[in-house]
């Protein structure tokens, strides 16, 4: 499917500057919705790359169509409408998020609605015969925004959001208010379950330069983002109301990252949660019904089905995606390390009968400190940038401390010789593991990376 490249007169503000060169961004990498009544393919797209809009278009614009819902005539790929939720996106706001088509009543006619709440904490009710915006409000604290216009149809930013030259303190942050877990909508209560994320970020793009360039597949988003807000971590789950465009209830969770909700016509939410449990409510009042701690961080939705008579639950058990990568301070905190607990599938049905098999209970791998290993503190430092543009920080998290999608490398053996290390990090020795090979890594950069990692390990102790 390819937007054809004549819509581009469909902008008032295409964005300027070389942006192409940069990447450019808007990918769509969640699933699209298809609408057998309208026959409209719905495309969620995601953020701007780099995310630093002043850099990717310098004097200013809207992007399209980044982090916009555009529906698409499915046979061929034509225009339809588009509805974009941020204008000139500079905070990783991508609108990729699940869409969920129902039909509304609201002001005493049918509406047939379009759902979506996207990463940048509005939620919004869309006319998809026509993409025009019947409602929209915030479903969390908003500090890039203070409401939709709804005559104009945008968001009206709130004074120095846009950092430019500076830094700002955003709610909610680059993983969004609501990210991949899909929400869920129940005909009966009227409601929508959203997986709400409460976090933010300060964005700085001071330290870079005007005239950015971007190395080949290098991660750099021109703006760092890695200073924390002074809030509470946390996330909930929301009971929402799409017509009158209100939380109806909420029930919150220590833990930011919980994964996709399940909705049935018996009146029940599921959810898996970031700390392993999969746990029921009722839909209407939000009361909890069923707990059960199934021993490991769930990611992904609940699924309900019948064979015969007999009607199941199944749910995927197992930690990924952002939270495990440990872009945040919360996903280390769980204790989901690498390798040590199982992933399964666990299906549930009334009067099952099966034991589960039990878990490790949740495990921080200790960092070796006393190794004999004489630490260069210049070589660490030029490792610390390797480290992240290397990509090595995606997979065994922030500062080395890893989130569960890889090990731990402070409590790894392998960085403390250096040959084995150049083994596993360039030359591919654990690829068929998952573990990427760095060809590209010079003797020097290698030795750099590793005396970053045991200078995380040693300053881990302290
Ligand atoms: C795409 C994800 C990914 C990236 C990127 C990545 N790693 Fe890994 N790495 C892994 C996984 C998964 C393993 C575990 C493989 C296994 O099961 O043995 C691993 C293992 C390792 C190990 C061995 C740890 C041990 O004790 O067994 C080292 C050392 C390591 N990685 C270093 C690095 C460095 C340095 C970088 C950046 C240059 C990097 N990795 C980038 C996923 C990644």
């Amino acid at each position: 499917m390819v937007l054809k490249i004549q819509q581009w007169k469909w902008q008032r503000k295409p964005g300027t500057g070389e942006w192409w060169k940069h990447g450019g961004g808007g990918n769509t990498w969640h699933g699209f919705t298809y609408d057998a009544e309208m026959d409209a393919l719905y495309i969620g797209t995601g953020n701007g790359s780099p995310w630093n809009a002043a850099i990717r278009s310098p004097d200013g614009g809207d992007n399209l169509f980044l982090s916009s819902v555009v529906a698409l005539d499915p046979d061929d790929g034509e225009y339809i409408w588009h509805y974009q939720t941020t204008p000139g996106d500079t905070w990783d706001y991508t609108s990729t998020m699940d869409i969920v088509l129902a039909d509304l009543e609201i002001n005493g006619s049918t509406i047939k609605a379009l759902m979506h709440a996207p990463k940048n904490g509005f939620f919004y009710v869309i006319n998809r015969e026509n993409g025009e915006l019947i409602s929209a409000e915030n479903y969390v604290e908003t500090t890039w925004a203070s409401h939709i216009d709804m005559s104009t149809g945008r968001p009206v930013e709130i004074e120095g959001a846009r950092y430019n030259n500076s830094s700002a303190k955003i709610m909610p942050g680059p993983l969004g208010a609501h990210s991949w877990h899909p929400m869920s909508y129940n005909e009966e209560t009227g409601l929508v379950y959203i997986p709400t994320i409460r976090w933010g970020v300060e964005y700085d793009d001071q330290a870079y330069a005007r005239d950015f360039a971007a190395g080949e597949f290098e991660a750099n988003f021109a703006v760092d983002w890695s200073g924390d807000l002074d809030v509470e971590i946390s996330g909930s789950l929301q009971a929402w109301d799409p017509v009158s465009q209100e939380q109806r209830w909420e029930v919150d969770y220590p833990h930011m990252y919980n994964a996709g909700t399940l909705t049935t016509a018996g009146n029940l939410v599921f959810q898996g949660t970031a700390d392993g449990h999969l746990v029921a409510y009722n839909a209407s009042s939000g009361d909890m019904l069923w707990d059960i701690d199934l021993g490991l961080g769930i990611s992904a939705p609940p699924i309900t089905y019948k064979i015969g008579n007999k009607q199941y639950l199944s749910v995927l058990v197992g930690w990924g995606g952002a939270g495990a990568a440990g872009f945040d301070r919360d996903g280390i905190t769980l204790g989901w390390a690498y390798g040590v607990h199982d992933r399964r599938l666990v299906t549930f049905t009334l009067g099952g009968e099966l034991e589960l098999p039990s878990q490790p209970p949740p495990h921080f791998p200790a960092p070796l400190v006393d190794t004999g290993f004489t630490l260069d503190g210049d070589l660490a430092e030029a490792g610390s940038t390797l480290y992240l543009e290397g990509f090595c920080a995606f997979c065994h998290g922030a500062n080395a401390v890893a989130a569960g999608m890889a090990p731990d490398l402070r409590a790894s053996q392998i960085p403390l010789d250096q040959q084995t290390f150049a083994s596993v990090v360039r030359d591919g020795a654990f690829i068929s593991r998952a573990m990427p090979a760095h060809p590209e890594l010079t003797d020097q950069e290698l030795e750099a990376i590793r005396h970053y990692i045991r200078q995380q390990a040693i300053s881990a102790e302290r």
